[in-house]
């Protein structure tokens, strides 16, 4: 949530911060600002909206200056108008700060300064983290201490020392454009090392264009960032730490839309790549063993494991509850689903034989990574799968396993969720071989199934035109009804969530013998609902289902396996998907949901790539 950047060096800095914030966009979009020093006083330029607003309210107002910080937000101390809007500045403007996360004690700090004769603009906890640096700049500093350590760096490591929360925040100080300070706790925080100039972000894709050099900031550290000098990194108890450099891998192209209208379409269509991209290496074409090396070294624990427990927040935790039917149809072992935001504060029963998987796009979900926090208290063994590199989520687990999908832009989820699936499915079949529970033949030929996903999900995308067109059919209904059961009853919560998500049609998911528990009175002949019904998956049981809900007068869209003809007599649309095993199924039942959803929120007028309230990276409980 909220996006941060920052530029020193000999660069105009306005331009590479808008771009920043435009890539960033995804992570909150309802205000911007900018600021800049610029004959050694700072310039501040704030806007309510997204950055195009921002743009518009700076025209052609003075925005020179090589050095700079700029924000984008998802608010959540105050509305979303200009003064809540970053960055803030210290009482007397001298100093500006840009802030992601939250101050939790922002409210008794915010008390002290009061008394101290501190007055407040706006009502962020962010504001209240500016003056407090201010004060400890002025009142409680002791000299400084040498020449790396000046009066600003010392301040904010102090100040950081009364926070509770979470943080990712950079400071610039009047007076001086050759330097800024940077420090992070909790919220992501990427540094780009540049010749004489320095880059800092929320995520790398601000970065990339410049520079592959980047730093990750670890928690409680504050880096000085001076453009003639190297990195000074200490942590806010006065620890020098050594800088450690590393080479970003990702691509220029992997973030730009390539074409596509929106980025939701483009990660929709690189499915067939993403899922190759998740399995690379990882499957031994000669003997199909899967190879793992993030579990490797804890496949003893898993042999032994009593049980396994997934957490997750949103979209990750309809991939996990696929998870489990997985993991106990092949592996026999019992997995418990949670959401990460429940287990966190209901007293969870954990022991160290248990296996703990925290799955996450981001691997920054504040709920996902404070429940991660509680499992590892206990003994448990935790693994991750996330698909951000070097997020927190996989330097707080023992081990785990990249979805690799490439940066996922929109704010829906789609590639992600299928790479996530994947994951799981070469989790599930390891296990299963580890286990003994799945006799040879039969694994050989799930390893078939699910390298032949990607080929069928290309005959899938070739479907698109016709999706479009049941689209249109239905774009203006107020409410879906999406059914499943077995491994597709998750698929029909992803397919539900994923159409309220980005069209704001209220959407439900259900397993389809429960419609009958509740949902079935909301039907009418206004009613569309989605009914996953592929071969194999509990069949005939859902096609009574239908007929149930047909004899109500519902709108029917039925996912089908090709050749069906029981559920097309019935249904008024079929989506028809290649004949495939059970198990590899919600690879592709998902696929024809993503695009129906993205056609109809299209048709509406809604931003698809940024709904309304949501951001991508929930770094906020
Ligand atoms: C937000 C996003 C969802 C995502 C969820 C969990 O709500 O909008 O798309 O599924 O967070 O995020 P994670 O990064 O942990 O997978």
């Amino acid at each position: 949530m909220c996006g941060i950047v920052a530029y020193v060096g000999n660069r105009r800095a306005f331009p590479i911060l808008i771009k920043g914030l435009q890539r960033l966009e995804y992570r909150g979009y309802d205000s911007a600002g900018v600021g800049l020093i610029n004959n050694n006083k700072i310039i501040t330029y704030k806007q309510a909206g997204k950055v195009s607003d921002l743009l518009e309210h700076v025209g052609d107002r003075d925005i020179s200056g090589s050095i700079g910080i700029a924000h984008t937000r998802w608010a959540t101390h105050g509305p979303p108008n200009q003064i809540n809007s970053h960055p803030h500045s210290s009482s007397d403007g001298r100093f500006s700060l840009i802030h992601n996360g939250i101050i939790e004690n922002y409210a008794s700090l915010k008390k002290v300064l009061e008394n101290k004769g501190h007055h407040f603009k706006s009502d962020t906890d962010s504001e209240v983290l500016m003056h407090l640096i201010e004060d400890v700049y002025n009142n409680s500093l002791n000299g400084v201490e040498d020449k790396e350590d000046n009066r600003l760096f010392k301040a904010i490591r102090i100040a950081l020392n009364e926070i509770i929360g979470a943080y990712a925040i950079i400071v610039i100080e009047e007076g001086n454009k050759d330097e800024f300070y940077a420090a992070r706790k909790g919220s992501p925080l990427v540094i780009g090392v540049g010749n004489n100039e320095y880059f800092v972000a929320s995520d790398a894709s601000p970065i990339i264009e410049y520079t592959n050099k980047v730093i990750y900031l670890k928690d409680g550290e504050v880096a000085s960032l001076n453009k003639n000098k190297d990195v000074v990194i200490k942590t806010i108890d006065n620890k020098k730490q050594s800088p450690y450099i590393e080479e970003l891998e990702q691509s220029l192209e992997s973030i730009e839309k390539g074409g596509f209208d929106h980025f939701m379409l483009k990660e929709i269509f690189e499915q067939p790549k993403s899922i190759v991209d998740t399995m690379r290496g990882r499957i031994n074409p000669k003997t199909n063993e899967i190879i793992l090396g993030g579990i490797k070294d804890h496949e003893s624990r898993i042999l032994a494991a009593d049980r396994i427990i997934i957490i997750a927040c949103g979209t990750s935790w309809h991939a996990a509850l696929i998870g489990e039917y997985l993991i106990e149809d092949l592996a026999r072992i019992n997995v418990e689903v949670e959401y990460a935001s429940e287990f966190r504060y209901k007293n969870p029963i954990l022991t160290n034989n248990d296996i703990v998987i925290a799955i996450s796009q981001s691997g920054e979900t504040a709920d996902t990574l404070a429940a991660l926090e509680i499992a590892k208290e206990s003994g448990a063994l935790t693994l991750g799968i996330c698909n951000v590199a070097g997020s927190s989520i996989t330097r707080e687990t023992s081990g785990g396993t990249y979805t690799h999908a490439g940066p996922e832009i929109g704010v829906a989820s789609t590639k992600a969720f299928t790479a996530q699936v994947t994951v799981l499915t070469l989790f599930a079949l390891r296990f299963s071989q580890l286990r003994k529970t799945v006799e040879r033949e039969n694994y050989n030929f799930l390893i078939k199934e699910l390298t032949a996903v990607p080929g069928k999900i290309e005959k899938l995308l070739a479907l698109n035109d016709n999706i479009e067109k049941i689209a249109k059919v239905f774009k203006d209904a107020s409410n879906f009804l999406y059914l499943g059961r077995g491994f597709n009853f998750p698929v029909a919560l992803e397919g539900a969530l994923k159409l309220k998500e980005i069209s704001y049609i209220h959407a439900e998911g259900y397993p389809a013998a429960e419609m009958k528990h509740g949902p079935i009175a909301l039907i009418d002949d206004e009613m569309p609902i989605v009914v996953i019904a592929t071969r194999k998956e509990n069949y005939e049981k859902i096609v009574s289902n239908i007929q149930e809900v047909k004899a109500r007068g519902g709108k029917l869209i039925a996912i089908v396996t090709e050749g069906d003809t029981e559920v097309k007599e019935i249904a008024d649309y079929c989506i028809e998907i290649p004949k495939c095993f059970r198990e590899i199924a919600p690879l592709l039942t998902i696929i024809p949901l993503q695009l129906l959803s993205y056609h109809i929120a299209l048709m509406r007028g809604c931003n698809v790539d940024q709904p309304r309230n949501l951001a991508k990276s929930v770094t906020v409980e």
